[in-house]
């Protein structure tokens, strides 16, 4: 298992560590634990006295996560969950408030190594799950959905471009239960139309993101995370694709902004406030050395934020209100604090 782990290079390490500005005695979450190579880093640079919580959803992972974690074990904390249920994990094991919190999206190589089905290049049953919790395959949803339901998939969620050609072939070819059987049923549909990439690259991707839910899932932990920042904490998040990239983008963008109304109205209605600075304006890729070392990096784009206001919504001091009240306050413990967050995000194995 640990010799697998060791397969996994953590993407731009050096500038992940960076911009959650990783200090001694702080506390963190790592939502994807992967192979644990960005937590250890983290447990590493917040020493002495750092805390790491972990977590992943993926059970397999996990173990290999917390081989790689052992030599931590007393400031490492790692659970099976998905990061959906971040402010429950966070509660559940009062952890928070936090100096920075990471996400470093998609699937490791482990997992695109697995027979699990991830993977176009290796022939496997179509299953795509990343927890065996989950209901729903990617066998159920190719042999299930409608024609017309099926390209509205691959286009929403691979932009795929060919998708009303690929939904009516895999249509014909149903039942389809390996990955083989479904880039056959691509291959066929598109007959080599599809330039540079694997002509089933945008098919897989549609619904490894459909069935794991990753665009949702994404959007309400960054919601989430925001949350559990204390003042000053960041946000970084390492995406791999235009989509989960844009949700990133946008919600950094909107988080930074004032009011959000839409354009129009007399007056403000929305009474929203900026929670983030948003760090870097422009998002940082790989480097060329990094690259040429680890190909799997190539697509990666990482943006990163801080949060500016208190727990308890005070406002960072800043030019323009330089008197900001008790901006260094905490507030965490405050039981409104609390409840506002239970209401908010709760689930039903909160107490
Ligand atoms: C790219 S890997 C992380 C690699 C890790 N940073 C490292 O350095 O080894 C992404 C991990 O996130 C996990 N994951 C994906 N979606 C998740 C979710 N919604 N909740 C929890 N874990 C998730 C995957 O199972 C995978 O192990």
């Amino acid at each position: 298992m640990v010799m697998l782990a060791s397969c996994h290079v953590p993407v731009m390490l050096d500038e992940t560590m960076q911009a959650l500005a990783v200090q001694p005695g702080g506390r963190y979450i790592d939502c994807t634990l992967g192979g644990g190579g960005h937590a250890a880093a983290i447990v590493e640079r917040s020493s002495p006295g750092g805390q790491l919580l972990g977590i992943e959803a993926d059970p397999e992972a996990l173990k290999v996560a917390e081989g790689r974690l052992a030599p931590y074990k007393n400031s490492t904390l790692l659970v099976n969950d998905n990061f959906v249920n971040l402010v429950n994990v966070a509660i559940r094991y009062d952890f928070m408030p936090v100096h920075g919190i990471l996400f470093d999206l998609g699937l490791s190589t482990l997992q695109l190594e697995s027979r699990r089905g991830f993977s176009f290049l290796t022939d496997a049953p179509l299953d795509m799950r990343v927890s065996p919790n989950q209901e729903l395959t990617a066998a159920d949803i190719v042999n299930s959905l409608s024609e017309s339901a099926l390209a509205n998939l691959l286009w929403r969620c691979g932009q795929e471009t060919d998708s009303r050609r690929i939904a009516h072939r895999i249509v014909q070819l149903r039942p389809i239960l390996t990955t083989g059987e479904l880039v056959r049923a691509v291959e066929e549909a598109v007959l080599g139309r599809h330039g540079k990439i694997h002509p089933a690259t945008r098919t897989f991707q549609a619904l490894r993101i459909a069935v794991n839910h990753e665009l949702e899932n994404l959007s309400s932990a960054l919601t989430q995370a925001v949350e559990l920042l204390g003042y000053d904490g960041r946000l970084v998040v390492l995406s791999y694709h235009s989509l989960e990239d844009r949700i990133v983008k946008q919600f950094m963008q909107r988080e930074a902004r004032g009011c959000i109304c839409p354009p129009g109205l007399p007056e403000c209605v929305c009474g929203h406030r900026p929670t983030l600075h948003v760090i870097n304006k422009k998002v940082i890729t790989p480097t060329p050395e990094e690259l040429k070392s680890n190909p799997r990096a190539r697509s990666a784009k990482l943006r990163a934020a801080e949060r500016i206001i208190t727990p308890d919504g005070y406002q960072k001091k800043t030019e323009e209100s330089p008197e900001s009240p008790n901006w260094e306050g905490s507030g965490w413990r405050r039981p409104e604090t609390l409840m506002r967050l239970r209401v908010a995000f709760s689930s039903f194995y909160l107490s």
